[in-house]
């Protein structure tokens, strides 16, 4: 019974907080870039560099199962969201710029936009704080979470192109701008090849889209050795899980990609194997040279986001400009990717 009351007392503070955050989420809103770091351990985050106590009572993100929990209410308050709870289903409700995310104490289903998805780690009380996976949170609402193992911090950011880009936005006219001449001879004569890996078609689907969007080339990387569908159980020990375990893993690609130098820009699709791209997409890295290309990322998911895939791309290839990367779904449309395209500098 005290901890239920500790707990209420707790939330009713952070609606206090919510109530009174507007100004700090419309100040937030209006920088060209949102980004919040925390530390595990350090109980101060800085939001856009300045630097400020999570909470008054010192509380530190911590690592459960792998998984950073963080006490959501300066997060959310910095990104520009609403936080709710429920005492009696005990169950957090964060709102942001048209979603929602539903997370019960100690369940690990999470709901964003009603929808039920699995998490690795529960949300939990410790210490009377009410304690959430950031990830889950902060790729659900579209913001991009890297992670830096030797200094242990949490980067999470969001653009305001990347902001402007999200579904609600896509779907909205868009401006009648005029493109100054020269922006529009240089697009017509850069080429832009969309290369995809996919084992069972949904990247395939999302990259025939992307190709259509930027008016490029589609090619697959095809595995010398097929992926089978016990080769993807990654709830065994699957052939996918011992390649993406050993980081010297490079599996073989059967076709060749003819005039690579051509391209300007590349695409790369592929689906999200443990938080990140699949050894074949190194295998490609290996195989062709990416400097000085404009490259952009898209990934089909359960739910992860694509921030770690972009990082380890961005340390792989160094010397390739990788712009930006999304995340797609089955229902992401040509006119979404068209939008997005525009939206990160393509100029097709
Ligand atoms: C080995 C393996 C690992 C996976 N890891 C993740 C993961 O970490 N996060 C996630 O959201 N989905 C994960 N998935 C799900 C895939 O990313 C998702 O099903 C994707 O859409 C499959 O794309 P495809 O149909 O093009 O092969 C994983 C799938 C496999 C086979």
């Amino acid at each position: 019974m005290k901890r239920t009351l500790s707990i209420l007392l707790v939330l009713s503070m952070v609606f206090s907080v919510f109530v009174a955050a507007g100004c700090a989420a419309d100040k937030n809103a209006s920088a060209d870039k949102t980004e919040i770091v925390l530390q595990i351990g350090s109980p101060v985050m800085t939001v856009n560099g300045a630097e400020q106590k999570i909470d008054e009572e010192g509380t530190v993100p911590v690592i459960v199962n792998e998984r950073t929990l963080v006490p959501i209410r300066a997060i959310i308050e910095a990104m520009g969201g609403t936080v709710g709870w429920d005492g009696e289903k005990r169950e957090v409700s964060l709102d942001y710029n048209g979603d929602n995310i539903r997370l019960v104490i100690d369940s690990t289903t999470a709901y964003f936009n009603g929808k039920a998805s699995e998490l690795d780690t529960a949300p939990a009380i410790i210490n009377e704080r009410t304690m959430l996976p950031i990830r889950f949170i902060a790729e659900s609402f579209g913001f991009d979470v890297a992670w830096d193992g030797d200094t242990q911090k949490i980067t999470i950011t969001k653009t305001a192109e990347a902001a402007a880009a999200t579904p609600e936005a896509a779907t909205a006219e868009p401006a009648a701008t005029e493109e100054p001449a020269a922006d529009t001879a240089e697009a017509a004569s850069s080429k832009t090849l969309v290369v995809y890996f996919s084992c069972t078609n949904n990247t395939k689907k999302l990259a025939e889209k992307v190709a259509a969007a930027a008016e490029g080339d589609l090619v697959q990387l095809v595995p010398a050795q097929e992926y089978t569908a016990e080769d993807i159980d990654y709830n065994s020990d699957c052939r996918a899980n011992r390649e993406q375990n050993d980081a010297t893993a490079r599996p073989e690609i059967k076709n060749v990609i003819e005039n690579f130098s051509d391209y300007d820009t590349v695409m790369i699709c592929h689906p999200i194997w443990w938080g990140t791209i699949p050894r074949i997409i190194y295998t490609f890295m290996d195989s062709y040279d990416l400097s000085d290309k404009d490259v952009y990322m898209f990934c089909t998911s359960g739910s992860s986001g694509i921030s770690q895939a972009m990082s380890d791309v961005k340390k792989y290839a160094p010397e390739a400009k990788v712009i930006d990367g999304m995340r797609g779904t089955g229902s992401t449309t040509e006119g979404q990717l068209k939008d997005w395209l525009k939206g990160n500098g393509y100029g097709k």
